[in-house]
């Protein structure tokens, strides 16, 4: 939903504006009206977000009613410019989850409501960034709500940032460190249920992608005291009371514990041993589980705890005073577990809490204890062992968020942010040693933060040149000095008396800082004061003003808890325990070294020092918390008490710093570098001076000349909407510089991936190409060669056969060959074939007979039986015929026929006459006389041993081929032939001459029954025979025109017969 919401200049009303339709208004008490629909948005726009925009913001009263409209809708966080102002609820809002985590993720700090998150996220952009190392301190007197903060902030880093790619239970480890931490080093204070009695400054290293990688906790001074003593209303730290309450049956029973906090000396001396807003019950689990997490194995869990059991057994040991007032131990069960739980010898450690060693000369003199003497070393070596034991945990904390892998690259380009803890300035009824470091430590963060944000700021302006008017502000640098100044410093003189031969006491002490200090204006004793404030004063107390207020000290225990002393033999006792933890937490060399240790006011101090610059080495962010109440209550607004903390945190001088001076600044180098892309002339480079290129960049942005100011190194803006406008505009730029670099990327990565394409394709081709290449040119090669040999060949052809015409011989006999297979002639009668090369003459003969005779016998086994025999009679015909008779080449044409008259056709009497004789061939004939030439009539048979000449039913003459002798026929073209019988035989007639139509027909099945081929006789011009006894007939034949047969006057038969073929 588009909603317009309008700031009037006040900063105290809100128009809500829908464009298109007029919507509910709610009128707030306060005169702040909101819409119904957008109440939560609208109700972030109570008071003023940033104290910047506060219309008068010199006025206190207008600050602190900003503060009280705003805490009054739960709206806990403001801004004064980058700085949060946090002011402690004291009730679970439900501002701190997923969603709200969301919300703020990614989002510009000035877009969004105030919020921790907004804070934390913008601290983590400006970690990846701009890699620089970061460090959130937060501040606020104890109760503010410093630790809910800190506690809040690591949620959000584990909830929103990346996970790592390796290690992902760091972020585990890092949230779960810190129920243990607070169950060891927390504790019920008067002013808060959970106050942190231990300064904590916690490391979280983000790799180059943001993701958190590893941890490292820096811990403070923790108020030992607390485990032997707590003033009224206080607890003990919660270790103690957790393990009573969630301890198991079974676990308790070992440590030999009871489940009642009332048994133990060292646990109701506060007299609120159980407390309404704690559930130590359920706060056990998540210790218990928490543990596990961070790497505690079972075993060593057991020692933990045996160690806190032990401590209240501690408490426990009793003494009664003997005859010369020698302190007994007289509580021997607590001795006895005492000796179980820290692996010690029961005598040894009896005799060190009765005995003093003392080593005078090289000699080990013991001494005994009087009862307080006695009370004194137990209380002091319960102190140590919790105290070491505390430092143990922390060490072990520490090695299991050390990142596990150190050596990779990754760790080495980390990044660091860092979240400061620390207890805060507290002033109780009776403060002593602990609040006075305590309250130091605060002296020094507020001035760190001075140095930071009021006094650096204001010389930087000076330095840069820009016009200025200078801020008031009180610098509790004065108080910082009075504490921790060289030999005159309150430190120095309490080491000093510590430290002094002779009988040094906290009085002597006190007179020790009257004497040195006595006219500093923050100093204050009894003896110093004037009459009225006086009576505030006890003999044995000193007062500071600290810039947060004053503070009575009471010097009583100041020496004690310096020197920090634990009695020889004690050590030694601790240094021979069984309890790993215990043997780690004293070492056998801290007896050997004769050097006196440092101070505890004076370590303190060091690692004091050693914090500021740790935090001066990083990008500073500020978390103010206030508290609103000193009851713990929620909604309620003191305003008395507000005003304190807004005065002495110097939030008033902050915003009319932040007022008056800029929002921003950067060395011209780094404002160009980070924003030259978003002006063409500075964009890619800007070779000029890099001053002139902001110049010319903020020109080009259209900044007005009341918005920033051009320092002598540094460009400083006025408001934090300029900057963030041109943060948006990056942010815009970066977009389409990040798409230009991906499509030129992708454009290259395209391009290399398609040049490898194609050089592989170009590849292939060649190769192939090539290979084609190859192989034309091989044949072509080939083809020349052969061409070549043929030539060659074909020129010495006729030559002898040598290797220069082998080839071609050899191609020319097989492409005849092959050739010739085509070529083949088709039947018998085909006489073509092809002309072979010389050389294949012979096999071409070869070859020629040998188709013709497969074609022959191909030819002969397909003819039938009575075509082999009409053949075998043709080829007689032409044996006896061919050439030599004029009609022969007109009958071979004709085929021959079986018979040329059925058995019909001749008489029955005649078959009779012949009997079994069978009639092989019958033929109508003529037959001429032998005297008068008459032609007659007659058929001619021919059975298998003789012809027969028949006259209708007669035998007319029967010729045995025995006796046949020859048979003549003329060359020309008649049919006539003659029959020459055997001339001894009587019975014979003589020769007979007959005709038949089918003379050669007829003449070769004769020739073949009566086996007288070769007795056929053709004659040229005439025949002679024998016409009868003594006497022979002449037939002359001559060619004429037609066939004449006729008597001649010479008694001849003459025969003309035609000429048929033109011999
Ligand atoms: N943002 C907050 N929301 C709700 N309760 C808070 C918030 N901050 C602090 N508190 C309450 O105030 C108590 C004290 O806060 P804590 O952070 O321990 O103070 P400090 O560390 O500054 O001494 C917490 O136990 C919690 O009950
Ligand atoms: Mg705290």
């Amino acid at each position: 939903m588009a909603l317009q919401v309008e700031l009037i200049p006040t900063g105290e009303i809100i128009r809500v504006v829908h464009p298109h339709r007029p919507c509910k208004l709610a009128l707030g008490s306060d005169g702040v009206r909101v819409t119904m629909e957008s109440a939560l948005t609208a109700r972030d726009r109570v008071g003023v977000q940033d104290f910047v925009l506060l219309e008068n913001f010199t006025s206190e009263a207008a600050f602190i009613e900003n503060l009280r409209r705003r805490f009054r809708e739960n709206l806990i966080y403001t801004y004064i410019g980058p700085v949060l102002v946090s002011v402690n609820p004291y009730r679970d809002l439900q501002i701190y989850s997923q969603q709200h985590m969301e919300r703020y993720r990614g989002v510009s700090f000035y877009k969004v409501p105030p919020h921790l998150f907004a804070v934390a996220d913008t601290v983590y952009r400006a970690l990846r960034t701009e890699r620089r190392d970061q460090a959130v301190m937060i501040s606020g007197e104890s109760g503010a709500g410093k630790t809910e903060a800190t506690k809040r902030l690591l949620q959000f880093y584990a909830e929103t940032c990346p996970a790592p790619e390796r290690g992902g239970a760091v972020r585990d480890r890092l949230l779960q460190s810190n129920p243990v931490l607070e169950a060891f080093g927390n504790a019920k204070t008067l002013r808060n249920d959970n106050s942190s009695r231990f300064g904590k400054y916690m490391d979280v290293q983000f790799d180059f992608k943001g993701a958190p990688v590893g941890g490292h906790i820096l811990s403070y001074l923790l108020e030992k005291s607390r485990v032997v003593h707590q003033n009224h209303g206080e607890r003990n730290f919660h270790v103690f009371y957790q393990l009573l309450e969630g301890g198991e049956e079974e676990m308790l029973r070992r440590l030999g514990l009871e489940r009642n906090p009332q048994s133990y000396l060292y646990l109701v001396k506060g007299q609120c041993a159980k407390v309404s807003s704690i559930n130590d019950k359920s706060d056990w689990k998540v210790v218990r589980k928490a543990l596990t997490v961070i790497d505690f194995t079972e075993d060593e869990v057991e020692d933990l705890l045996s160690i806190v059991a032990s401590v209240l057994h501690l408490g426990n040991i009793h003494f009664a005073a003997d005859e010369e007032s020698n302190a007994q131990v007289t509580t021997e069960n607590q001795l006895k577990y005492l000796t179980r739980l820290l692996g010690v010898e029961g005598s040894t450690l009896r005799e060190a809490l009765t005995h003093r060693k003392i080593i005078a000369k090289g000699e080990e003199l013991l001494s005994p204890l009087n009862l307080e003497q006695a009370a004194y070393a137990r209380d002091a070596l319960a102190k140590a062992v919790y105290s070491r034991t505390f430092t143990w945990l922390v060490g072990k904390i520490n090695r299991s968020l050390a990142s596990k892998d150190a050596e990779s690259p990754s760790w080495r380009s980390t990044t660091v942010l860092g979240l400061l803890d620390i207890y805060g300035f507290e002033v109780f009824q009776h403060n002593s040693f602990e609040q006075f470091c305590i309250n130091y430590c605060n002296e020094k963060l507020q001035q760190l933060f001075i140095e930071l944000t009021l006094k650096s700021e204001q010389e930087e302006y000076e330095a840069e040149g820009i016009a200025w008017e200078p801020v008031q502000y009180f610098n509790n640098k004065i108080i910082c000095d009075l504490v921790e100044e060289k030999f005159k410093g309150i430190i120095s003189i309490l080491d000093e008396e510590c430290l002094r031969p002779g009988e040094a006491t906290d009085l002597t002490f006190l007179e020790k800082l009257e004497d040195t200090i006595k006219y500093h204006p923050h100093f204050l004793t009894h003896k110093l004061a004037d009459q009225p404030t006086r009576k505030s004063l006890g003999r044995g107390e000193f007062r500071l003003l600290h810039y947060a207020g004053e503070v009575t000290y009471s010097v009583t225990g100041f020496l004690d808890k310096n020197n920090d002393l634990l009695f020889r033999n004690l050590k030694e006792t601790m240094c021979s325990s069984q309890n790993p933890i215990m043997s780690q937490c004293f070492d056998r060399s801290e007896l050997s070294d004769k050097k006196r240790p440092e101070t505890v006011a004076t370590q303190f101090k060091m690692s004091l020092l050693q914090l500021v610059e740790i935090l001066k080495s990083k990008e500073p962010a500020y978390i103010r918390c206030i508290k609103p109440n000193d009851s713990k209550q929620p909604g309620r607004f003191d305003e008395v008490l507000i005003r304190h903390q807004v005065k002495y945190l110097g939030l008033m001088e902050n915003l009319r710093v932040r007022r008056a001076g800029f929002a921003y600044r950067r060395k011209y180098e780094a404002f160009l570098q980070r924003y030259k892309s978003l002006c063409p002339e500075t964009w890619p480079t800007w070779s000029g001076r890099p001053q002139d290129g902001v110049a010319v960049l903020i020109r080009h942005l259209g900044y007005k000349p009341e918005e920033y100011k051009m320092g002598r190194t540094k460009i400083f803006i006025r408001f934090p909407k300029t900057l963030f406008a041109t943060e948006d505009a990056l942010e815009v730029r970066r977009q389409s510089l990040a798409t230009k670099i991906q499509a030129a990327w992708r454009g290259f990565h395209w391009r290399q991936k398609f040049l490898g394409v194609k050089r592989s394709a170009i590849c292939i081709q060649s190769w192939w190409r090539g290979t084609l290449g190859r192989r034309r040119a091989a044949k072509r090669k080939w083809a020349a060669q052969t061409i070549r040999r043929l030539i060659r060949g074909f020129i010495l052809r006729h030559a002898p056969h040598c290797p220069e015409n082998a080839f071609f011989l050899d191609h020319v006999r097989t492409s005849f060959l092959l050739n010739l297979r085509q070529q083949l002639p088709r039947n018998i009668l085909d006489t073509s074939w092809p002309t072979p090369p010389p050389a294949l003459r012979e096999a071409s003969e070869l070859l020629r007979e040998l188709c013709v005779k497969n074609m022959v016998w191909k030819y002969c086994r397909s003819i039938s039986p009575e075509w082999k025999q009409q053949l075998q009679q043709k080829a007689v015909a032409s044996e006896i015929f061919k050439g030599k008779k004029d009609n022969y080449p007109q009958s071979v044409p004709r085929l021959f026929i079986s018979t040329r008259l059925g058995a019909d056709e001749i008489n029955p009497r005649v078959l009779q006459a012949l009997g079994s004789e069978p009639i092989q061939y019958a033929v109508p004939v003529v037959k001429y006389d032998r005297k008068g030439y008459k032609p007659r009539s007659r058929q001619l048979l021919l059975t298998p041993n003789a012809v027969v000449i028949v006259e209708d039913a007669k035998v007319k003459q029967r010729i045995d081929y025995a006796n046949l002798t020859g048979i003549s026929v003329s060359s020309l073209s008649d049919s006539l032939f003659v029959l020459h019988v055997q001339r001894e035989d009587n019975k014979q007639k003589g020769d007979v001459v007959l005709q038949s139509d089918h003379v050669i027909e007829t003449l070769t099945k004769m020739a073949l029954s009566a086996d007288c081929v070769n007795n056929i006789n053709i004659n040229q011009g005439s025949i002679t025979f024998a016409g009868g006894p003594g006497r022979d007939g002449i037939i002359d034949f001559t060619p004429g025109s037609e066939l004449l047969i006729t008597k001649a006057k010479n008694g001849h038969l003459a025969v003309v017969a035609p000429r048929l073929n033109s011999r």
